[in-house]
């Protein structure tokens, strides 16, 4: 057998996202790029901000001796202090660049983080909807994922999360702005569930962590601003990343970033490093970490984001698809329309694929009877779906 029984098994219930991406490369192979509405995929689109080029080649016309050397697992010291001015920014919080691992994108931070605090058989509570990946990172380092419902308006409920802890839950990962329903946790709620983990920890005796996974922190809508995080519990871990405000999520760049109020932080953070090593990514790559300097306080251009989210809303209505309206990232979530043959979604995505649309089915996220649609893809592809949106609905309703 060439791999592992459990790759095996995860090979074949493999993330949906991957496989509607490769049904649309089929698709477009048989009628064309222009006659396939490809939404499967969350690929950040816009190009990152012009100061990134100029950085890059100042950098690598520096000349400067060692640019492309190992360092420190947790990243050169500079850059940890710039991101370390962010996290301080964004979380209302002296973070100080003892506070921060420099990793490999916000997939990276949440798998350096795990690996770090779990101990097998450990439970990790997610809220649906979740992004897909949590499960096979959980896994990664012998977790157990305990998933759990949120309000109708995709808030967390904390009553619901106050109900699956135990002594073994060892964090709690939200997604805010959420992946995929747009949704950014206002801060009221993260305060309720500061309270529930607080009361948790305080009766059980282990305080579990509150892993905030932010790579949409910027990428926002309306004036809306993402709360702040880690001055509501002090047992809080941010993963951040670079992907979505500068635009490059193939340069794999981000942190982590570790609440000062942590108890035993120190040890924390040298676990953190450790386990950036252990897992073999070394340390973030070199040269973006030199550049995240260069750019602080720079983001790409996503007005584009915002454009298309009116074009794809306003399609999408007009069909008679209810959905709900992001509030950040770059994502559509859809309920399954009724009066069709079933209220299931991955039922509605196949017929959708047969009007040559793709998107992705909520029981990927844990969220069956709805569906994703991401629009980080040309405006052509938006506007030109807008017949066969159409004529799925129909055809859907009979
Ligand atoms: C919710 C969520 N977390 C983490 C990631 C991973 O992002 P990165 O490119 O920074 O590794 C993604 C990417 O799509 C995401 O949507």
């Amino acid at each position: 057998m060439p791999v592992s029984e459990t790759i095996r098994k995860d090979l074949e219930r493999s993330s949906w996202i991957r496989r509607m991406f490769e049904e649309g490369r089929r698709l477009k192979e048989r009628f064309g790029e222009d006659r396939v509405w490809d939404f499967s995929l969350g690929n950040p689109d816009v190009e990152p901000p012009p100061e990134f080029r100029i950085a890059l080649r100042e950098l690598a016309d520096s000349g400067e001796k060692g640019l492309h050397s190992y360092m420190p697992n947790a990243g050169y010291l500079f850059t940890r202090e710039s991101c370390a001015r962010k996290a301080s920014r964004d979380h209302a919080m002296n973070v100080g660049a003892d506070g921060i691992v420099m990793t490999v994108g916000a997939a990276g931070a949440l798998n350096v983080a795990l690996k770090t605090i779990l101990n097998p058989g450990d439970e990790v509570i997610v809220i649906r909807p979740y992004f897909a990946e949590y499960r096979f990172y959980i896994k990664n380092h012998g977790g157990v994922m305990i998933d759990v419902p949120s309000a109708a308006d995709f808030s967390p409920d904390p009553d619901a999360i106050a109900r699956v802890l135990t002594p073994d839950t060892a964090a709690l990962i939200i997604n805010t702005p959420n992946n995929p329903s747009g949704h950014i946790y206002p801060r009221a709620d993260i305060e309720a569930l500061a309270t529930v983990l607080a009361k948790h920890g305080k009766a059980c005796g282990r305080l579990p962590f509150l892993l905030v996974d932010e790579p949409y922190r910027e990428l926002v809508y309306d004036g809306a601003v993402t709360p702040p995080v880690m001055d509501a519990y002090a047992e809080t871990i941010v993963a951040y990343s670079y992907s979505n405000s500068l635009s490059l999520p193939g340069e794999r760049i981000g942190y982590l970033a570790v609440s000062p109020a942590c108890a035993d932080r120190k040890i924390l953070m040298d676990g953190l490093s450790m386990s950036n090593r252990a897992l073999g990514y070394v340390n973030a790559p070199a040269l973006m970490q030199r550049i995240l300097v260069k750019l602080e306080g720079c983001t790409a251009d996503t007005t584009s984001y915002r454009i298309r989210r009116g074009l794809i809303s306003g399609i999408v209505g007009k069909a008679g698809i209810e959905f709900a309206r992001p509030e950040g990232a770059f994502y559509l979530f859809c309920r399954v329309p009724s009066g069709g043959p079933s209220a299931d979604d991955v039922d509605f995505v196949m017929h959708l694929k047969r009007h040559n649309i793709l998107g992705v089915p909520g029981i990927g996220f844990g969220c069956p009877g709805w569906f994703r649609l991401s629009y980080c893809v040309a405006e052509s592809v938006i506007r030109g779906s807008a017949a066969a949106f159409e004529a799925a609905v129909a055809a859907w309703r009979g």
